[in-house]
């Protein structure tokens, strides 16, 4: 099988890497890819990986089996169904389905008709009607632009100035806001293989979405990820799958928009129950570096099983025992300006994942964006796995490079709990 992989972050490092480790797998190209990719598959031009058209004549010219699109952006604009078209079997949703995670509105929609829990929430579009929004959710509040924004357009905050503020900025930018009721309880990534209608979850996984360590500072793409939750109930995806996912999956087929890819369940398990904060309709990341440590299951035909409908008919998935747990180390200046172009050491070791990489024609390896890389670690134990992706970090230098020293700890000092009811 040959298997081409659109995107370039650490995510799709993974999933390259995965996927060269399946014997099923012939050749493996990415576009735009990144320094540590292009280790592993074979670099291909693409002017625009968001341009539909362009992707499906790259796929076609280099005769790929499968397509695998691994960030949002190009799936909300409906790469997926270019390449389809083009005859091609694709991983990624049709853009009708990946609104669920392009248009927030899409997909409370879409959980109100499928009785889902999830945050009462209401779009704000007018400035004069923000404070009266705001005074009808109270603290936490939960400001939100209402589309993409790369895991950066949320503020949470028990000051009603900055919920404010921030509103306003949106708004001023020509955003429509969604204010959010605020929902308490331990966060948890639940990554599901779909293909329309059979629907298997992968493990869960927890991620790091503040810059600073104990959860300070701006939200970002992600800082750190461990998978399984070790404090979640053993039946905790089973749960998940039977009272959302399922449900939300129905719904998009009923509509006629069947989801087909990876659908990203982001839930805070609240004395409530497992209520949804979002869906992504693609892999996370960092949360992928860490789960896709643990899967020994041939990752190239699971894709091609979901891009071909005959999900139902693939075997069981197999993980190793243990944890795995990745930290990113970010640019200085992240998530606002990164600083950009100096020298990585040490990036080219073993569980090392690039993300804003380039390398420069001497062979050495320079920072090109904001997250520049995962580590990923791996043991017996949380403990152990995160001890392992620590040691590997320490040995990796980049001027001003900053990382969470916080990845994983608290639930490995057993200090999760989920809240009852
Ligand atoms: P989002 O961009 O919707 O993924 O939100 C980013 C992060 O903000 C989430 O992972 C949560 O940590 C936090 N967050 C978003 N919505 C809520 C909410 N309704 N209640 C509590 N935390 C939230
Ligand atoms: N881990 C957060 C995301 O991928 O959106």
């Amino acid at each position: 099988m040959r298997v081409l992989v659109i995107g370039g972050g650490a995510r799709e490092h993974a999933l390259v890497l995965a996927m060269s480790q399946d014997p099923a797998v012939t050749a493996l190209a990415c576009a735009p890819g990144n320094a540590g990719i292009h280790s592993l598959a074979e670099p291909l031009g693409l002017p625009d990986p968001n341009d539909g058209e362009q992707v499906a004549a790259l796929a076609r010219r280099w005769q790929a089996d499968l397509v695998v699109i691994g960030p949002e952006v190009p799936l909300v604009a409906g790469v997926a169904d270019a390449v389809r078209a083009a005859g091609i079997a694709c991983f990624g949703p049709s853009e009708a389905a990946a609104a669920i995670e392009g248009s927030k509105a899409f997909a409370k929609d879409v959980m109100a008709a499928a009785g889902v829990l999830t945050a009462r929430a209401e779009v704000v579009d007018n400035p004069g009607r923000l404070d009266a929004a705001l005074a009808r959710f109270g603290p936490m509040y939960v400001v939100k632009d209402d589309g993409l924004a790369a895991g950066k357009g949320v503020v949470v905050s028990p000051s009603c100035e900055e919920a404010r503020a921030h509103a306003m900025t949106l708004l001023d930018a020509g955003h429509p806001v969604l204010l959010e009721e605020y929902l308490d309880g331990p966060e948890v990534s639940l990554f599901c293989l779909v293909d329309g209608q059979t629907v298997r979850p992968l493990l869960p996984a927890q991620d790091f979405k503040r810059v600073g360590d104990e959860d300070t500072g701006p939200n970002t793409g992600g800082m750190g990820a461990y998978a399984p939750l070790p404090w979640a109930a053993p039946d905790l995806a089973e749960q998940i799958v039977a009272d959302v996912v399922a449900p939300v999956c129905a719904e998009l087929d009923r509509r006629g928009t069947p989801f087909s890819g990876l659908l990203y369940a982001g839930l805070a398990l609240t004395s409530a129950g497992a209520a949804v904060v979002e869906f992504n309709c693609r892999f996370g990341d960092p949360e992928t570096q860490a789960v896709l440590a643990l899967l020994r299951s041939p990752l190239a035909g699971l894709l091609h099983a979901v891009a071909t409908g005959a999900l139902a008919s693939a075997p069981e998935l197999e993980w190793a025992p243990g944890s795995a747990v990745t930290v990113v180390l970010a640019a200085e200046g992240y998530p606002g300006t990164p600083r950009v172009g100096d020298v990585i050491v040490g990036a080219e070791a073993d569980g090392v994942l690039h993300a804003g990489t380039r390398r420069r024609d001497d062979g050495a390896v320079l920072s090109s964006g904001g997250r520049v890389l995962s580590v990923v670690g791996t043991g017996g134990d949380l403990a152990a796995a995160r001890a392992d992706a620590y040691e590997r970090m320490a040995k990796i230098k980049l001027p001003g490079g900053h990382f969470r020293s916080d990845i994983g700890l608290r639930a490995a000092d057993g200090k999760v709990t989920v809240p009852t009811g």
